[in-house]
């Protein structure tokens, strides 16, 4: 049980290391969450400060992600854990570590990347489906929540088809977190008042 807990605890500290803060202070020196939609996250980042800073976030919010699965791995390897378990543990804490960073006075981001990251380590073509469902629903709607939260909310129905029945609950949960990290956009579409994706070339 405690190295179940060691890969919770270290999966959760680095979904904690938040891309989209660390850019918009070491870069340009100003706190994401007090600019755009005050979430810190691709889509504000690219929407802040360009398409560079948005890639980068992405990438490091992404591949956090896929690092606190493999750790968990190598752990369970080692340690003679249930390989499945502690990757599904490892994605639940990463992307609590990102939308709730105890660093950050639990302000971070809505967990759609380090979603896509964790899944890619534990089911990489269920997520790659859904990445592409996701890039489809923003190129037609132009708004990423609208890609954001369907795309992660057709985890569970992908792991219901590949019957892996842990896999289902914890995207369940994860589509549930994805949803309230939306609550306010979801505000906002339903009053056609949320922002569509825009470039702004920096
Ligand atoms: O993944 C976050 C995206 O769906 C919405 O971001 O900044 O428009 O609230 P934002």
């Amino acid at each position: 049980l405690l190295l179940y807990v060691l890969v919770a605890i270290l999966a959760y500290l680095i979904g904690c290391i938040s891309s989209a803060y660390i850019i918009s202070k070491a870069l340009f020196g100003v706190d994401i969450r007090t600019q755009g939609s005050k979430n810190a996250g691709t889509t504000n980042a690219l929407r802040t400060f360009g398409f560079k800073a948005g890639l980068l976030t992405f990438l490091g919010d992404y591949f956090k992600g896929t690092i606190a699965v493999l750790i968990a791995m190598f752990i369970a390897h080692k340690g003679h854990l249930d390989v499945d378990l502690a990757k599904y543990i490892a994605a639940l804490a990463v992307v609590a570590g990102h939308n709730w960073p105890v660093f950050l006075k639990f302000k971070g981001g809505k967990g759609v990347a380090t979603t896509y990251g964790a899944m890619l380590g534990i089911a990489p073509l269920p997520t790659l489906a859904s990445m592409l469902f996701f890039i489809v629903l923003v190129l037609v709607t132009r708004y990423v929540s609208v890609g954001s939260i369907f795309g992660v909310c057709l985890f569970p129905i992908l792991m219901y088809m590949r019957s892996d029945y842990i896999g289902i609950w914890v995207c369940i949960l994860l589509s549930i977190s994805v949803i309230y990290k939306h609550k306010e956009n979801i505000k906002r579409l339903l009053k056609g008042q949320e922002r569509r994706l825009e470039l702004k070339k920096k």
